[in-house]
C-alpha cells in the first residue's frame, strides 16, 4: 500500500473506558474478525489481562476500510492503559501520526486519560476525540465534552460519540481516523529503518518482533540488524497481524508488522530498539530508546527451601516473555535462598507475581515490596540499593536519597480536602488545583514513591468512594530524613523484615508492625520477644507468650488416626511458614509491613 493510503493510530483511554470493545467493534466493521470472533476480545489475548481487565502489553492489527472508492489500510496500536507501563505506550505512541482519546460518556474524564492524552500530544499525535458509551441511559455526553474541553484544550466541535458496545458512531470513528490523521511520511526507497515497538513470544518460531517501518522497506530472506542490541539476523518471515500473523513479501514505509528472525528469547529484543541494514550504510537509530526503570523491588523465596532450582526456571521463563522484569539471587538469613525481582511498579509486581502462582504453583514467601534508593556513603560512593537489609548503618550515611513522583488525581470536588490532609501526612508538596467542571478537579502533588506505593491507591479509592483516580510520573531522586528499622524476633534480627522510613514515622511503624507480627505468629511453647529498632534503640516491643498445653496432647489415649490427621492438619497450616530460629513466622507476618496504614 502507498503511503498516502496508510493510516497508524492508537486508542488511548483510562482503564475500562472501552478500548477493547472499540478495538473488537473496528476489526468486526472492516472484516478483520467475524462477530463471533470478535465476542473472544481478540486485541487483549492475556488470560490475566482478562481477568484484571486490563490491557498490558501493546498489541498491533492491520485493517482495511473503503472511504469514498479509496481503499485504505489501518493500523491499529493498542497501548497500555496503565502507569506502570509508560514505557511501552510512548514506544508505540511513536509508531503513530495519530491516536483515537476515548473517554466514557458517564464517568468522564479521568486520570489517565489526561496522562495519555497529554502522551499523545508530546508526540505531536493528531488527537481524534470521542466520547464512547453514549448508548447508556446516564450517559452525560454535554458534561463530559466540556471537561474534554477544559482539560486538554480540545476543540468541542470535533469530538466523536460512539458505543463500541452497540455500534453506534464506530464507522464515524474510523472516517474520522483516515479524514483528520496524516498519512505517514517516510520514504519506501530510503535505507530501512524501523521502531521496534513490541514483541511477544511464540512456542513455535521464538520472539516475534513488532516493527512500524518508518523509511525504506524490508523483505523475506534479507538480513537486519538491531543498532541498540548490535546483533544481526536474516527475516525468516514477515507479515501483518490481521489480527493472527499473515505472511507477506514486504514491509515498506509506513507500514507496521511483524519480524521473525530466529530470535530464541524475547530478552535478546529491546523495546525501541531500531532496525537498519548490516554493513557500512545503516539508517541511525530512532530517538527515544530507554532501558526499562524497574522501580519496585520485592524478595520472592520458596517456602518450601527445595523449591529453589524450580522457582528460578519459572522466573526464567516468565522473564523470557516481559524483559521488563528482573531477578537475581539473593540470601537472607531469615528465608535462605531466594530471589530480588524488580518490576516497572506495583501493579506489574501483581501482575508477576499471579503468574507465578497460577503457572509455576509454587508457594512464595514475598517480602514487602521496597523502592530504589540512592545512598551517598561517608567515604563518597554512590550506591544503589534494592533491599532496605543492604542498607548501610546509619553512621555511615551521608545522604539518603529517595524517588519522587508527582501524582495526579482526578476527583469528585468534595474529596479535595480528604486527599489534600493524606497527602499533607505524607509530607506531600501541594502543586495545584485545576478544575475540569464545577464537580471534578484534578490536583497534583509531588511524593515520596515509597508512600505511593505503600497504600497511596486504597487510601484513594476509599476516601473518594471509588471515585477518584491518580496516575504519577517519576521526578527524580532527592534527599530525606530516613532510617532503616530492623525487627527482632526473639533477640534475632529478621533481614527480611527491614524496612526504610521517614525518622519522624519510625516510631508509629515500629508500633504497628510489632502489633501486627503478634497477631500473625502463632504462640509457641515458649514466650516469643518482637522488637522494633534503629540501630541500637528500640522503638517498640511487645511479647507473645507462651503456649499453655501440647495441642496432641489432647489426643493422647486416643487412636492413632485421630492423631496422624491432626499432625497433617498442622502441617498444611504451616506450609507457608518459615522457621526462623525456633519460631515459625507465618507468610503473613512478612508482609505486616504493608498492612499498617
Ligand atoms: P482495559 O483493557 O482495562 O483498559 O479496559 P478497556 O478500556 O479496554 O475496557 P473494555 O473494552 O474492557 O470495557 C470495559 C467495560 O465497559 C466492559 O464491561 C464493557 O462491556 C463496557 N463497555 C465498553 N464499551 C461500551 C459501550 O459502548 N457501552 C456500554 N454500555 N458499555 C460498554
Amino acid at each position: 500500500t502507498a503511503p498516502q493510503f496508510i493510516r497508524n493510530f492508537s486508542i488511548v483511554a483510562h482503564i475500562d473506558h472501552g478500548k477493547s470493545t472499540l478495538a473488537d467493534r473496528l476489526m468486526e466493521i472492516t472484516g478483520a474478525v467475524s462477530k463471533r470472533e470478535a465476542k473472544e476480545q481478540m486485541l487483549d489475548d492475556m488470560a490475566i489481562e482478562r481477568q484484571r481487565g486490563i490491557t498490558i502489553k501493546a498489541r498491533a492489527v492491520t485493517m482495511h476500510y473503503t472511504y469514498k472508492g479509496q481503499k485504505y489500510e489501518l493500523n491499529l496500536i493498542d497501548t497500555p492503559g496503565h502507569v506502570d507501563f509508560h514505557y511501552e505506550v510512548s514506544r508505540s505512541l511513536a509508531c503513530c501520526e495519530g491516536a483515537v482519546l476515548l473517554v466514557d460518556a458517564f464517568q468522564g474524564v479521568e486520570a489517565q486519560t489526561v496522562a495519555n492524552a497529554f502522551a499523545a500530544m508530546e508526540h505531536d499525535l493528531v488527537i481524534v476525540p470521542a466520547m464512547n458509551k453514549i448508548d447508556l441511559n446516564h450517559a452525560r455526553p454535554d458534561q463530559v465534552r466540556e471537561e474534554m474541553v477544559q482539560t486538554l484544550g480540545l476543540d468541542p466541535d470535533e469530538v466523536l460519540g460512539c458505543s463500541g458496545k452497540t455500534g453506534l458512531g464506530c464507522e464515524g470513528i474510523l472516517q474520522a481516523v483516515i479524514e483528520r490523521i496524516p498519512a505517514p511520511s517516510g520514504d519506501p526507497k530510503a535505507t530501512l529503518q524501523a521502531m521496534v515497538f513490541d514483541a511477544h513470544y511464540d512456542e513455535f518460531r521464538g520472539a516475534i518482533t513488532y516493527v512500524r517501518i518508518m523509511n525504506g522497506t524490508v523483505k523475506k530472506g534479507q538480513k537486519i540488524k538491531f543498532i541498540q542490541q548490535g546483533t544481526t539476523h536474516e527475516v525468516v518471515e514477515l507479515g501483518h497481524f490481521a489480527p493472527q500473523r499473515k505472511a507477506a513479501n514486504q514491509l515498506s514505509a509506513g507500514q507496521v508488522g511483524y519480524l521473525v528472525c530466529n530470535i530464541k528469547s524475547l530478552g535478546n529484543i529491546q523495546i525501541g530498539d531500531t532496525v537498519t541494514v548490516p554493513g557500512d550504510h545503516p539508517a541511525e537509530a530512532l530517538p527515544g530508546y530507554e532501558e526499562p526503570k524497574r522501580m519496585v523491588f520485592c524478595g520472592l523465596y520458596p517456602s518450601d527451601g527445595q523449591d529453589f532450582k524450580q522457582l528460578r526456571e519459572a522466573l526464567d521463563k516468565l522473564q523470557i516473555n516481559d524483559p521488563s522484569f528482573d531477578f537475581e539471587p539473593e540470601t537472607s538469613d531469615a528465608l535462605g535462598f531466594g530471589f530480588r525481582c524488580g518490576f516497572l511498579g506495583l501493579l506489574h509486581m501483581e501482575i508477576v507475581q499471579q503468574r507465578l502462582e497460577e503457572e509455576a504453583d509454587i508457594d512464595l514467601v514475598q517480602t514487602a515490596p521496597n523502592v530504589t534508593y540512592e545512598i551517598l556513603t561517608k567515604s563518597g560512593e554512590t550506591l544503589e540499593v534494592h533491599t532496605p537489609q543492604r542498607v548501610p548503618d546509619h553512621g555511615e550515611i551521608e545522604e539518603f536519597r529517595q524517588p519522587i513522583v508527582r501524582v495526579n488525581f482526578i476527583l469528585p470536588t468534595d474529596y479535595i480536602g480528604g486527599i489534600m490532609k493524606i497527602c499533607a501526612d505524607r509530607r506531600g508538596t501541594y502543586v495545584r488545583t485545576e478544575y475540569l467542571s464545577p464537580t471534578r478537579a484534578m490536583l497534583v502533588y509531588d511524593l515520596a514513591l515509597a508512600d505511593v506505593i505503600y497504600d497511596m491507591h486504597d487510601r484513594l479509592k476509599s476516601t473518594t468512594r471509588g471515585y477518584g483516580t491518580m496516575d504519577y510520573e517519576i521526578l527524580g531522586y532527592r534527599a530525606d530524613d530516613l532510617v532503616r528499622m530492623d525487627i527482632l524476633v526473639k533477640g534475632e534480627r529478621i533481614d527480611a523484615l527491614s524496612i526504610v522510613c521517614n525518622r519522624g514515622d519510625a516510631d508509629v511503624r515500629g508500633r504497628a508492625i510489632i502489633k501486627k507480627l503478634k497477631e500473625e505468629i502463632p504462640r509457641h511453647m515458649f514466650e516469643v520477644s518482637l522488637q522494633a529498632a534503629i540501630g541500637t534503640r528500640i522503638v517498640a516491643r511487645e511479647n507473645i507468650s507462651a503456649m499453655r498445653k501440647n495441642v496432641t496432647a489432647k489426643c493422647y489415649g486416643g487412636d492413632i488416626s485421630r492423631k496422624r490427621k491432626l499432625w497433617e492438619k498442622q502441617k498444611e497450616g504451616k506450609k507457608r511458614m518459615k522457621s526462623i530460629g525456633m519460631v515459625d513466622i507465618p507468610q503473613k507476618a512478612f508482609l505486616a509491613v504493608l498492612e499498617t496504614g
